[in-house]
C-alpha cells in the first residue's frame, strides 16, 4: 500500500452545477444548487464550479448565494475573456472564503475563425490580457483553451506560457467535444510538460467531455501524464454527452491509487448520497449499469457470482459497497420503526436533514408506511430530498379529486390555497393531470408553457411512489419544480405547483 507522501494529489474540480446544469432537462432552482453544493462541500470536493453569472440574474444570485454558504471548498464562477463577464463573475464569487474567476476562450482554428471570427493573435492577446484583469481582482484565476484538443500545439503552447506569465493559477485543458482519445490526450498533456517553460507555475487541469464514451478514460490519461486537476461532475451529466463522471475518476484512482500513485481528498462514503441528491434535484435518473452508483454496480446476479461473494467478496467486487456509502445489511423500515431507526437510517445513507424538518419528515415516512408494507431507501431520499427543496410558496394544495376514464372528457377539481385562502375550479382536459394543471393555472390566474414532464417511479412494485418532474415556462425564464406520492396525479400536481411558485416568487422579487 503507497504511503499518502509518495503520491500526489489530485485536486477534483466538481461542475455540476455549471456545465452539469447545461444538460438537457438539469435545470436546477436556487434551492436545489444549494443543496447540492453542500453535498459537494460534505464530500471535500477542492473547487465548486457554481455556475456562469452573467448567463442570467438566476446564474447570478446562484454563485453568489453558494459563494457565501460554502466555507472550505473554493467556489468558482465561469466567464467569458470579457471584462464585463469578469466583472460579473468576481461580483458574485467575492465573498468566498476562497474565491476563483474561471475564464475561457476558443483556441482551435474552427472555433476562433467561424465562432469567434478572431485571429490567433487577437485570440492570444485577449486571452492574455483578461487573465491579467482577471487577477487584479482575485488571487485565484484559472484560464481554460476552450476545444483544446482540437487546437494547433505551438498555439497551445504559446497560449499556455502566455496566460500562467500573466497569473493563471490554473490553466485548463479541456476536450470539449470529446473528440480526444486516452492515448493522444495523455500525450498533449506530456507534451505540455515539456514545452512550456512555465508550466510549473501554475496547476494543470482537464475537462472532458463523453462524446465517444472516453471522458474519464481521457482524463485518467491526462492524470497519468501529469495533470493534477481534475473537472467532472456528479453522475457524469453536462452538455450533450456529459462530462468525465466524478464518482468513476474517484473510484478509480482510490481504488488503483498503487498504479497511479495519486490520491483525492474525496470523502469516497459520500459518493452514493451525492449522486442520488443530484438525480433526485434533477430528475434525471442515471442508467442501472452506470459504473459506482448504478443500481446494480453491486448487485450480484449469476448463480456463480453471488456464490463467489458469498465465500469472499473480492471475488467479484474490486471495491466495497461501503466504499461509496452504500450501506448493507440494513433493518427494513416500515410502520413500526421508531424515530430513532428512521434518524439512524438518514445519517446511514449519508442524508443531512435540518433539525425543524425531521418531525415533518418523520411524519410523512410514518404516512407513507401506512400506505406501503415496506419502506426502501430510495423511498427515504426522495421524501428527504423532497423535504430539503420544497418551499412554502404563494400556492399549496388543499385538496383535489378528478374523473377520468376512456370514455368521458377527464375532469379535475383542485382547491389551492393562496394566501390564506381557499380557491376551487374545475377543469376539463386530455387526461386527469392535464384537467389539474389547467385548473391550477386558472386558480392563480397564470399563463405558462408545459416545457417537460417526467413521470419516474421511485421503486419497483405496485404500492411505489412516483417522482413526477416538470419544467414549465413563462415567458423568458423556465422552472423545474419535483414532487412525490404514491398518486401519479398528486405528484403530478405538487411538482407544477412547485414549478409555479418559483416563478411567482421570481416575478414578485
Ligand atoms: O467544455 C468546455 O470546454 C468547457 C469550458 C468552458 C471549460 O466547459
Ligand atoms: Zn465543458
Amino acid at each position: 500500500m503507497s504511503e499518502k507522501s509518495d503520491m500526489r494529489k489530485i485536486h477534483i474540480f466538481d461542475t455540476t452545477l455549471r456545465d452539469g446544469e447545461q444538460s438537457p432537462g438539469c435545470t436546477m432552482n436556487l434551492r436545489d444548487k444549494l443543496l447540492v453544493a453542500e453535498m459537494l462541500e460534505a464530500m471535500h470536493v477542492d473547487i465548486i464550479e457554481a455556475g456562469f453569472a452573467i448567463a442570467s440574474e438566476g446564474d447570478f444570485e446562484a454563485v453568489k448565494a453558494i459563494s457565501g454558504a460554502v466555507k472550505n471548498s473554493a467556489v468558482a464562477s465561469l466567464c467569458r475573456a470579457l471584462e464585463k463577464d469578469i466583472d460579473r463573475a468576481w461580483e458574485a464569487v467575492k465573498v468566498a472564503a476562497h474565491p476563483r474567476i474561471h475564464t475561457f476562450i476558443a483556441t482551435s482554428p474552427i472555433h476562433m475563425s467561424a465562432k469567434l471570427r478572431m485571429t490567433p493573435d487577437e485570440v492570444y492577446g485577449r486571452a492574455v490580457a483578461m487573465v491579467k484583469y482577471a487577477r487584479n481582482l482575485c488571487p485565484e484565476v484559472e484560464f481554460s483553451l476552450e476545444d483544446c484538443s482540437r487546437s494547433e500545439r505551438p498555439f497551445i503552447y504559446r497560449v499556455v506560457e502566455g496566460v500562467i506569465a500573466a497569473g493563471a493559477t490554473t490553466v485548463n485543458i479541456p476536450d470539449t467535444v470529446g473528440y480526444a482519445i486516452p492515448t493522444e490526450f495523455g500525450a498533449l498533456i506530456r507534451d505540455i510538460f515539456g514545452n512550456v517553460p512555465n508550466v510549473n507555475d501554475a496547476r494543470i487541469s482537464v475537462h472532458c467531455h463523453d462524446d465517444l464514451g472516453m471522458g474519464v478514460a481521457n482524463t485518467l490519461a491526462a492524470i497519468e501524464a501529469g495533470a493534477s486537476q481534475a473537472e467532472c461532475t456528479i453522475n457524469g451529466i453536462g452538455e450533450r454527452a456529459g462530462n468525465a463522471a466524478l464518482e468513476e475518476i474517484v473510484m478509480a484512482l482510490h481504488t488503483r491509487h498503487e498504479y497511479y500513485k495519486a490520491y483525492t481528498d474525496i470523502d469516497t462514503t459520500r459518493i452514493y448520497a451525492t449522486s442520488r441528491c443530484v438525480t433526485n434535484v434533477t430528475g434525471s435518473p442515471v442508467q442501472p449499469n452506470k459504473a459506482i452508483v448504478g443500481e446494480n454496480a453491486f448487485a450480484h446476479e449469476a448463480g456463480i457470482h453471488q456464490h463467489g461473494v458469498m465465500a469472499n467478496p473480492l471475488t467479484y467486487e474490486i471495491m466495497t459497497p461501503e466504499s461509496i456509502g452504500l450501506p448493507r445489511n440494513k433493518m427494513i423500515l416500515g410502520k413500526h420503526s421508531g424515530k430513532h431507526a428512521f434518524e439512524q437510517r438518514l445519517k446511514d445513507l449519508g442524508l443531512k436533514v435540518e433539525d425543524d424538518k425531521i418531525e415533518e419528515l418523520f411524519t410523512q415516512f410514518k404516512s407513507l408506511a401506512d400506505r406501503k408494507k415496506t419502506v426502501s431507501d430510495a423511498d427515504i431520499e426522495a421524501l428527504a430530498h423532497n423535504i430539503a427543496t420544497t418551499f412554502k410558496g404563494t400556492a399549496e394544495l388543499d385538496r383535489f379529486s378528478t374523473i377520468a376514464s376512456n370514455v368521458i372528457t377527464p375532469v379535475s377539481t383542485v382547491r389551492l390555497k393562496v394566501g390564506g385562502e381557499l380557491i376551487e375550479k374545475v377543469s376539463a382536459g386530455d387526461g386527469p393531470v392535464n384537467a389539474s394543471f389547467s385548473a391550477i393555472c386558472e386558480i392563480l390566474g397564470v399563463s405558462c408553457r408545459l416545457e417537460d414532464f417526467q413521470l419516474s417511479a421511485v421503486t419497483e412494485g405496485m404500492d411505489a411512489q412516483c417522482r413526477a418532474s416538470v419544467r414549465v415556462r413563462f415567458g423568458e425564464h423556465a422552472y423545474r419544480g419535483n414532487g412525490i406520492s404514491t398518486d401519479i396525479v398528486e405528484a403530478s400536481i405538487l411538482a407544477y405547483l412547485q414549478a409555479i411558485n418559483a416563478g411567482l416568487e421570481a416575478r414578485n422579487a
